[in-house]
Parts: structure tokens; C-alpha cells; sequence
């Protein structure tokens, strides 16, 4: 397939245009170039798409499938005007963001409430425009924590190191509420989709799990035998531990479920779309360092005597 990924120069988009390197796809990452020049085997072309003209260096070129994984709307309907009638299927990679009700477990990408669609964000509220401006003949696949090589925030991949039979912190969860743990899917879905034709909403996130089992899938893969000690919020609060990405932090983005809200995601596996094993998930490594967290064990030690 003739297959051009507009970004594919950094992290998921990248992800994606390797994986289609890899299966034997011509590849074009279309982009301004700032954040590199797309994967080897790749073809780069420059284009700027906030400038009206800015496709102009894909040409007259015809392609079998695209991929978007734009976050302005703006940026979306520019390249449909000037790909018009020039691509075969486009896969757009979205976000469960997107969805208005984060905590009713069990919901489906095509009944959900969305946000209201807004042009300059909030960012779940863009990508709702984003989608919209697709006008249902596309791929949106609507992913939850991505997590791999490449992630800018490594907010994933520090709860796949330590040392095994060492202590590691892990945060309270808290009881009836679960979550589901979104993994590189992704990067897989948008060329995959693409070959079959495939159109319509999924959620790219796997089928919900508790942190309990996450963190045990972690400690698994490890091969460690750590102990898990349960720190609740409230002492990681009072300890400045971040909850998001950064360097003193516990890097889950949300308090009590792993990438988002437990989802109903029959309909992605019923689609073929396959989920990458969270084992063979990793990236760059954020949060706290093996000191600092002796550090906070300790000290959560010594508040209970
Ligand atoms: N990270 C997560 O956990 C998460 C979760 C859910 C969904 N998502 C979605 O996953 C996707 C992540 O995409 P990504 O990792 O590829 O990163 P990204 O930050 O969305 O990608 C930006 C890409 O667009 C290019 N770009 C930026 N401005 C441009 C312009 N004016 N004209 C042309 N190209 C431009 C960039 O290259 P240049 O800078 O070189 O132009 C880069 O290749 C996004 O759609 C995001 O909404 C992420």
C-alpha cells in the first residue's frame, strides 16, 4: 500500500509508520520535520499544515490509505480539502478523552456521550471536532495510555523496573473501581485497519484489569518478587509524589485506574484489532528513582511505627 502517515515523525505516529516499514508498505511520514524525519525505510516529506497551502508538497499523489493523528480540527480538514478523493481510507487515531463520562464502566465507542466538539480544545473536545470532521468514513480509534519506545512522558515504564525482592510503593487503589490498562495496540491498528478497509469507532484500550493484576503482570514480567506496599494517597500528597509524569512522581495519570475508565471493548476484538501484551510494553523510564523511593518507604514506615 502507498501509505502516508501525517506526523509519523515522533512517538506513536512513528510507531505506526515503522510498523508499516516492517510490513512492506511505501511509506510517506508527512511533516514539518522539527521532530525528526520519520522512521528508516520511510519516505519524508515536508509539509506544514497549518498553512493553507501546506500539503502542496504531497502533490498529486494518490494513496491507498492515510493516517491522522492530529490534535486540531483545523489541521484535520485541511489535509481531507487537499487530499480530496486522493486517498483510499483514512485511519484517524483519536482518544477516549473524546468521552463525556469517565466514571460508568462498561461503555461502547459508538453509544458513549462525547464532549461537545470545540475548535480550540480543550483537547478531548478538539479531538471530538477532529473526529466529526471525518463525517463517519474513517478508522477513529480511540486509544487510552499509550506506552512504548519513543513516549515523551515515560509514564509507564517505571512500574516495569526494580530489582526483584525489593520493596516497590505502589499507590492504594481504591476498592470498586476498575480500570483498564490501554497498551501499544495502536500502533499496530491504524496499518492493520487500513489493508481490511476497515471504518468506524473503537476504543484501542484492552479489556478493563485492576491495578492489583497490573501491577502482578508487571512484578511478572520482572520475573521480581517484590513486596507491594500499599502508600495511600493522602501520605503520597503530603510527600510532593507526583501523580502524572515527571521526576518524584508515581506516573499513572489517574488516581484509581490504569490509562482510563473501564470500557466495553468487545467490538474492537470482535473487529480483529489485536492488543499488544502489556509484558512487551516499556519506553523511557520516568518517576521516582530507587533511592527516592527507598526514601518514601521508609518514611511511610516510620508514620506507622
Ligand atoms: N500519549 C497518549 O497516551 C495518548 C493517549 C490517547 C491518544 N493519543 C493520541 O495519540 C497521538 C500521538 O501522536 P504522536 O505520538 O505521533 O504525537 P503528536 O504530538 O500528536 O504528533 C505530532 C506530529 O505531527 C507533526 N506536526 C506537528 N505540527 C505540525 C504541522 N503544523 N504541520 C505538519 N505536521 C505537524 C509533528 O512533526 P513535526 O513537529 O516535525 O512537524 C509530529 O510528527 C495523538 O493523536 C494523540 O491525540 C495519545
Amino acid at each position: 500500500m502507498r501509505l502516508p502517515v501525517l506526523g509519523g515523525t515522533q512517538f506513536l505516529g512513528r510507531a505506526i509508520a515503522a510498523h508499516a516499514v516492517e510490513l512492506g508498505h511505501a511509506v510517506t511520514c508527512a511533516a514539518r520535520g522539527l521532530s525528526g524525519s520519520g522512521p528508516p525505510g520511510a519516505r519524508f516529506v515536508a509539509i506544514d499544515r497549518d498553512r493553507v497551502d501546506g500539503l502542496n508538497a504531497l502533490g498529486r499523489e494518490t494513496f491507498d490509505a492515510a493516517v491522522d493523528v492530529a490534535r486540531e480540527p483545523g489541521r484535520v480538514r485541511r489535509a481531507l480539502a487537499a487530499l480530496d478523493g486522493r486517498v483510499g481510507h483514512w485511519t484517524f487515531v483519536s482518544t477516549t478523552s473524546v468521552y463525556a463520562d469517565t466514571q460508568t464502566p462498561g461503555q461502547r465507542a459508538d453509544t458513549a456521550p462525547l464532549l461537545a466538539p470545540a475548535e480550540d480544545g480543550p483537547y478531548g473536545a478538539a479531538k471530538v471536532a477532529c473526529e466529526r470532521a471525518f463525517g463517519g468514513s474513517a478508522l477513529i480509534g480511540r486509544a487510552g495510555l499509550i506506552v512504548g519506545p519513543g513516549d515523551p512522558t515515560g509514564r509507564f515504564a517505571s512500574w516495569m523496573t526494580g530489582s526483584p525482592g525489593a520493596a516497590r510503593c505502589w499507590r492504594r487503589p481504591r476498592p470498586r473501581i476498575r480500570s483498564s490498562s490501554s497498551t501499544g495496540a495502536t500502533s499496530r491498528a491504524g496499518s492493520c485497519a487500513a489493508e481490511r478497509g476497515l471504518t468506524g469507532l473503537f476504543d484501542a484500550v484492552a479489556p478493563a484489569c485492576t491495578r492489583r493484576a497490573f501491577l502482578a503482570a508487571c512484578a511478572a514480567a520482572l520475573g521480581s518478587s517484590s513486596t507491594l506496599v500499599w502508600a495511600d494517597q493522602d501520605f503520597l500528597d503530603r510527600h510532593g509524589v507526583g501523580r502524572e509524569s515527571g521526576p518524584y512522581s508515581l506516573p499513572l495519570p489517574l488516581p484509581d485506574t490504569i490509562g482510563d475508565a473501564s470500557r466495553d471493548v468487545s467490538a474492537t476484538l470482535a473487529a480483529g484489532l489485536t492488543l499488544r501484551p502489556l509484558e512487551e510494553s516499556g519506553g523511557p523510564v520516568t518517576g521516582l528513582t530507587a533511592d527516592k523511593e527507598k526514601a518514601l518507604l521508609a518514611a511511610w514506615q516510620a508514620e506507622r511505627g
